[in-house]
């Protein structure tokens, strides 16, 4: 394994059963259901699909085939005719979901609104007339970068109606990042906002949308459509830029849905791999709902009476999958929240919790071992008794932060679901279901009813019980991504040919290593690849790297993760730089800005090592494993022996 720190195997024997109480009223109710379902799945995967299928989702037209599979490329629900926007709304409008609260917003200056079925349905409508006075049609590719505010989940939800593809910027993402995805996404609208409250300042957005187009940067962008938030000033152009607030009194409460093929494009989210820029993983209509759908269904245990917050973002698939499409999909009650804890308001979501009687709260590690930091006191100040289920996705979760939130969250009460899953899978893939699997602090248990995951070697081999492998997918699922935008050949070498074919069949690669115990137990290490994940948001090393040369004192760099009490990992940059310039502290300062522009700030390196170069082999490859001893502050262990200088090592060493 080229990984030692995955086959590091954690000890940990502590195991929750699900609470009786929780399990005689939930979705799924024992053991023996889940096995059930999950045996029915495996033994006819296309059936259980379809008969879900049937039962759970509005289709305007019966598909034809359940599943094409021409490895690596599926097509599911082949001849349906569907719309997610319609399922999401239209369909529950003629039952008494029509007046339930669909949507909750909590602004950060403590503003809020809500809006029931009803309403949603009315104001995506008019949003989805806005896009079409502005010449986006079926097919269109729209960006969408904006604040976590109603229209963020209201502009994909249009879009959907209207069958153009959407693409999510994330709103932290910097102008130029936003640029390379719409050149790339070849957008011709994008939706954005003047900007959106962060830690008690108004942040801009439009500014960097027009950055971002300044100078023809994205030639097939022609209109913006601005929603208003902070009334902070900002530039509009004639003819391309235009108010939502003006459009919309004009515009009717009535838009049809189109009548979408199964396999039309839903959106393009895209996501940092190992190598090369970062990938548009592409999503289809039909089997992505289903999927997420059931899994929000059996995994929240969603109840008609729930209220159901996930704090993730929608510029990340978990807000994409898990605020807007899933929960609205099975008529939920979503909060959705603009801000986050800060110093002037560090117990804000336990006062949500509270204020909202939120009964299912889902968040990420980083987060909760954030809370453990501020201390108990906080979340006790609040009354936190209606919360019956958590979760977390992101990273893995370590015991203890698990055991906190089992603790001082959950109150001993809650399950937890800990849900494995990636932007390329649409949805979860391994979880707990809360009334039927038992959990065990940082495994995230099983797979979902209809996933055939493995542990394999190099070679595709199945590895033993508690041994390490890469965790890999058997079958092909309805939600997983059918390619990488524009370069399917990209799609087939990274997911499928990564484990070599066997006799035809391909397995689904998915970076991870993981390990399965006696009890079928999967436990999730972390990538495999050069892929750094902090604070549950994924980038890629060379994209950092990228950015780091294209600063002129930059002649080459690295990018490792290291250890982060906090964030799960940091990012950690070694350089080496041009004849005529000095390393000092200034130029860390400056550099870390240059990487913030480039990218944004989540790919800020947490710390820059300058050096005279770095260790690479004969045949010079940067030996990236060394560098990430170095980093965490270890003893450089295993093979130096194809190191090409090996007193770089030490001078690395010394420049720590
Ligand atoms: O390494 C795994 C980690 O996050 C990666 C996927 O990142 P992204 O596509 O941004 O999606 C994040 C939200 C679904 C995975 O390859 N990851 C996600 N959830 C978990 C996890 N690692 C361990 N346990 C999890 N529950």
């Amino acid at each position: 394994m080229s990984h030692p720190e995955i086959e590091s195997v954690l000890h940990e024997d502590r195991v929750f059963e699900p609470p009786t109480e929780f399990a005689s009223k939930a979705r799924i109710k024992s053991l023996d259901e889940y096995n059930q379902l999950y045996e029915k799945a495996k033994a006819n995967p296309e059936q259980f699909w379809a008969e879900l299928a049937e039962s759970e989702l509005h289709w305007f037209k019966k598909w034809d085939t359940v599943l094409d599979w021409q490895p690596p490329f599926a097509k599911w629900f082949v001849g349906g005719k569907i719309n997610i926007s319609y399922n999401c709304l239209d369909r529950h409008l003629s039952t008494e979901r029509r007046d339930k609260t669909a949507l909750i917003w909590e602004g950060e200056p403590g503003d809020s609104c809500t809006f029931t079925y009803a309403e949603l349905h009315a104001e995506v409508c008019q949003f989805a007339n806005a896009l079409k006075q502005l010449g986006v049609g079926k097919g269109d590719v729209v960006g969408i970068y904006m604040p976590m505010i109603p229209e963020a989940a209201i502009a994909l939800l249009a879009c959907a109606r209207i069958g153009a593809p959407h693409t999510v910027v994330f709103g932290g993402f910097s102008a130029e990042a936003l640029r390379d995805r719409l050149v790339d996404g070849k957008a011709k609208a994008v939706i954005t906002a003047d900007g959106g409250f962060r830690k008690d300042k108004a942040v801009p957005l439009k500014v960097a949308v027009d950055k971002a187009l300044e100078n023809d940067g994205a030639p097939t962008v022609e209109k913006v459509l601005v929603v208003q938030r902070t009334k902070e000033a900002v530039t509009m152009v004639p003819d391309r830029d235009y108010w939502w607030h003006e459009l919309q009194p004009t515009l009717s409460t009535e838009c049809e849905a189109e009548q979408m093929d199964s396999e039309d494009m839903l959106f393009i989210l895209y996501t940092s791999g190992s190598t090369g820029k970062p990938k548009g993983v592409v999503h289809t209509t039909g089997g992505y709902n289903l999927y997420t759908h059931m899994t929000t269904q059996w995994i929240f245990d969603i109840q008609d009476d729930d209220v159901y917050w996930c704090g993730a973002d929608v510029g990340w698939i978990t807000g994409h999958s898990y605020i807007v499409y899933g929960p609205l999909s099975n008529g939920a009650t979503v909060l959705m929240y603009e801000g986050a804890p800060r110093p002037s308001k560090p117990d804000c979501f336990w006062e949500l919790i509270a204020k909202y009687k939120v009964s299912i709260f889902y968040t990420a590690p980083t987060a909760i071992r954030a809370f453990i930091k501020m201390g108990d006191h906080l979340p006790q100040k609040h009354d936190l008794s209606s919360l019956r289920l958590l979760g977390t996705v992101g990273e893995p979760i370590n015991p203890e932060a698990w055991m906190w939130y089992h603790r001082v969250i959950g109150n001993e009460k809650c399950p937890i679901v800990d849900t494995w899953w990636q932007t390329e899978t649409g949805g979860v893939m391994i979880t707990a279901l809360p009334g039927a699997i038992a959990t065990k602090p940082g495994s995230a248990t099983k797979p979902f009813p209809g996933i055939l995951a493995d542990i394999v070697d190099h070679d595709g081999n199945p590895v033993g019980e508690n041994e390490g492998g890469f965790l890999v997918i058997r079958y092909p699922w309805p939600s997983m991504m059918r390619t990488v935008y524009g370069d399917p050949n990209r799609f087939r070498r990274t997911y499928w040919e990564h484990i070599p074919p066997k006799d035809g069949e391909y397995v689904y690669f998915a970076g991870d290593g993981a390990r399965r115990d006696e009890d079928g137990y999967f436990w999730v290490m972390g990538r495999v690849d050069d892929v750094i994940n902090v604070s549950g948001h994924r980038l890629g090393s060379m994209e950092i790297e990228s950015a780091l040369v294209s600063h002129p004192a930059v002649a080459e760099a690295a990018v490792v993760g290291r250890p982060d009490d906090l964030k799960g990992e940091d990012i950690f940059a070694f350089i080496t730089l041009e004849g005529e310039y000095e390393a000092s502290d200034e130029l860390k300062v400056e550099l870390k800005k240059h990487v913030t522009g480039e990218i944004g700030a989540i790919a800020r390196p947490g710390d820059i090592r300058f050096s005279d170069a770095l260790p690479k082999t004969r045949s010079g490859k940067i030996m990236r494993r060394l560098l990430r001893s170095l980093a965490a502050g270890q003893e450089v262990s295993g093979d130096t022996s194809t190191l090409e200088d090996r007193s770089v090592l030490d001078k690395l060493r010394e420049g720590a």
